[in-house]
């Protein structure tokens, strides 16, 4: 386990775990959480994305044990910051080769906006359960209310909007365990970063404005019953990006590593797999 000195970001990183030495030709791996959740949301994908990629999970800033930079109730977490602390992260590891990105819903917005602002420093891309498209003026209006009321109530209130519409159907019924522990994170993530992070998700720009510019071969991963991310709007945002593959997890919802971690694991291992 890493921290980057003088940053806020705490980090998982493969690399140090196998105490291996440092190689600008190892394939490299950055996993970008869900939102409101930390890099423990991956631990079904470290120890085998390992097998062939440096593998780095972040906990972005204010989630997990990063530290927070948003101490008043009016902060907000813009896709931009949580985008350029991760460049950051890359610079100090001293991650000259281009990355692998792999984002799950905020993480993927956050992949869209490096996708966007640094193309030169991604490899390739894997967007799981999220969205291209911004928010509709009452999806920003729902963001603020949630982000208000997470203020006035604590985290809990968050759970409560969210966990319903998480997961599949098979998960609710077959993985209690899996459930509780994703309750345990948005329960301890902090509310100021709670409401900070629906602040910032709600300005982020429409990423359907550049897919047709994005380069990199891109795996987009959808869940049959995921009803945040859903299948078909997935499927459209992946046609528009050119060198695009679309998959789809049967039996997962919006948390399709965590859901179905083999199947998942098997889609991403191919398409890393190729030249
Ligand atoms: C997530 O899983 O990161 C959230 O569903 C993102 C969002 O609220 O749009």
């Amino acid at each position: 386990m890493d921290r980057e000195p003088g940053s806020r970001l705490f980090y998982v990183d493969s690399h140090s775990l196998a105490s291996s030495k440092q190689d600008a030709s190892q394939r490299v791996i950055v996993l970008l959480h869900g939102f409101p959740l930390t890099h423990r949301m991956w631990d079904r994908q470290i120890s085998r994305f390992a097998t062939t990629h440096r593998v780095i999970a972040v906990d972005l800033r204010g989630f997990g044990e990063s530290r927070r930079d948003v101490s008043t109730t009016e902060a907000k977490l813009t896709m931009a910051e949580l985008g350029r602390d991760v460049i950051s992260l890359c610079d100090s590891l001293q991650l000259t080769q281009e990355v692998t990105v792999c984002g799950l819903s905020m993480g993927g917005y956050v992949a869209f906006w490096l996708l966007k602002h640094f193309p030169g420093r991604f490899e390739r891309a894997i967007l799981c359960n999220t969205k291209a498209a911004n928010d509709t003026p009452e999806g920003v209006a729902n963001r603020l209310r949630i982000a208000e009321k997470v203020l006035e109530v604590g985290s809990r209130f968050q759970a409560e909007v969210m966990l319903p519409k998480l997961f599949a159907h098979a998960t609710k019924t077959a993985q209690p365990e899996l459930i509780a522990n994703v309750e345990e994170a948005i329960l301890k993530t902090p509310a100021a970063t709670i409401a900070a992070a629906q602040r910032g998700m709600a300005e982020r720009d429409d990423a359907r404005l550049w897919l047709s510019e994005i380069t990199q071969p891109v795996l987009v991963v959808a869940g049959t019953e995921d009803v945040i991310s859903p299948e078909a709007e997935m499927r459209e945002f992946s046609a528009q990006i050119p060198k695009a593959e679309f998959v789809v997890i049967d039996g997962a919802g919006h948390l399709s590593p965590m859901e179905q971690p083999d199947k998942f694991n098997e889609v991403v291992m191919r398409f890393l797999a190729k030249a």
